[in-house]
């Protein structure tokens, strides 16, 4: 073993600028610990607005950003029942295992205010990993602790899907089109709204059954009750936020859930709160999720064989141009960043 390791941290002040290459010291594992050599990273929203600084302006830095991984185990401390070898995800909220996060739990998330996971090496306790799906590549399972558990904890773990049901997704994005292949794994019928027909089209090819463009149509609320046969979707996967909320009430039907996950659109408006109390609908909203509900995912993903959707790939050392082609909105599902 080394007695260091490369890091990229967010340095001085924010800024992709300001994502620098560093030596860090390798910390040995003590009791119940694990030391894991990452072996890929993927890329989310949050990320991107951790780095500028609009995520939590008072984060402490320097910082290792970025939460999604799948590593390693290189080392192990006394009492681990992990084996050197094994590929396992950490979780992005550390300390949350399972039932309602606390205050405290939801403070141990992974890329912030924790160090996260853009370095060759970390040291973990061996409870807040679980193992990778066997017949997933290194870059497809770094995309499962957030993006993949966040579409699976709104659809599943909170709102209790069913075959038959529809599901709306808006846009093409990770956390999206995670919700796309998840929502047809579960045998639901899925809209899929976004701003390009081309990408329309390729989330047709992953089993899309009815697709929108929300810059053509507007009104694509509307549009998916009519998609639905007047009855409104079983669950809206919204993470536009602000900007696409007002839509996602018109296209829920009576009873339904919007599960509310990302601001991509604004994160304040006003709300017209009549429709939710008169047609008794539910506001959920996802912060990722636990790990049990993570165990739960990798068993039905072994289960159904589904592949995570990489649509770029990039050396871990070229993460500000990953996060600047998510800036930029050029993607389809995730952004990975690969270790040699
Ligand atoms: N609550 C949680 O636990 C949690 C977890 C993960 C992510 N998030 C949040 O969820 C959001 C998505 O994250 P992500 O990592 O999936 O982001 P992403 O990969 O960057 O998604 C970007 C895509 O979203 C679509 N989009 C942007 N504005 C839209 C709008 N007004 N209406 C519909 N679609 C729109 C676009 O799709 P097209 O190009 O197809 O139009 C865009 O390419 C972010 O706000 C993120 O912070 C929350």
């Amino acid at each position: 073993m080394t007695a260091s390791y490369r890091a990229m941290v967010i340095e001085g002040s924010f800024g992709l600028e300001n994502l620098l290459l560093r030596e860090r010291d390798r910390v040995a594992p003590g009791p119940g610990e694990i030391v894991v050599r990452v072996r890929a990273a993927s890329v989310n929203y949050r990320d991107l607005r951790m780095v500028r600084g609009e995520y939590n302006p008072k984060q402490a830095l320097p910082l290792v950003p970025l939460s999604d991984c799948v590593a390693e185990v290189v080392e192990k401390g006394y009492g681990v029942g992990l084996s050197i070898g094994d590929r396992v995800c950490p979780l992005f909220v550390q300390g949350w295992h399972a039932g309602e996060p606390t205050k405290e739990k939801l403070g141990t998330t992974l890329g912030g205010p924790l160090d996260g996971v853009l370095r060759e090496e970390m040291t973990l306790r061996a409870e807040n990993v679980v193992k990778a799906p066997v017949h997933l590549s290194d870059v497809e399972a770094a995309t499962l602790p957030c993006a993949y558990l966040t579409a699976w904890s709104a659809l599943v773990e909170q709102g209790g899907l069913a075959a038959g049901q529809t599901v709306l997704v808006q846009g093409t994005g990770g956390v999206a089109i995670a919700a796309l292949q998840i929502a047809k794994a579960m045998g639901a019928r899925v809209v899929v709204t976004s701003s390009s027909d081309e990408k329309l089209a390729r989330a047709r090819e992953l089993g899309a059954d009815e697709t929108v463009n929300y810059k053509h149509t507007p009104a694509w609320g509307k549009k998916a009750v009519d998609l639905s046969g007047g009855r409104g979707v079983d669950v809206v996967v919204e993470v536009g936020g602000a900007g696409t909320l007002g839509e996602s009430l018109r296209a829920v039907r009576p009873g339904g859930i919007v599960a509310v996950i990302g601001v991509l659109a604004g994160a304040a408006t006003e709300v017209n709160v009549m429709p939710i109390l008169m047609r008794n609908v539910r506001l959920q909203g996802v912060f990722v999720g636990h790990k049990e509900g993570f165990s739960r995912m990798c068993r039905a993903i072994e289960q159904t064989g589904l592949r995570p959707v990489v649509g770029h790939t990039f050396g871990w050392t070229e993460a500000r141009e990953a996060l600047a082609l998510m800036e930029a909105g050029g993607h389809f599902g995730k952004i990975a960043l690969l270790f040699s």
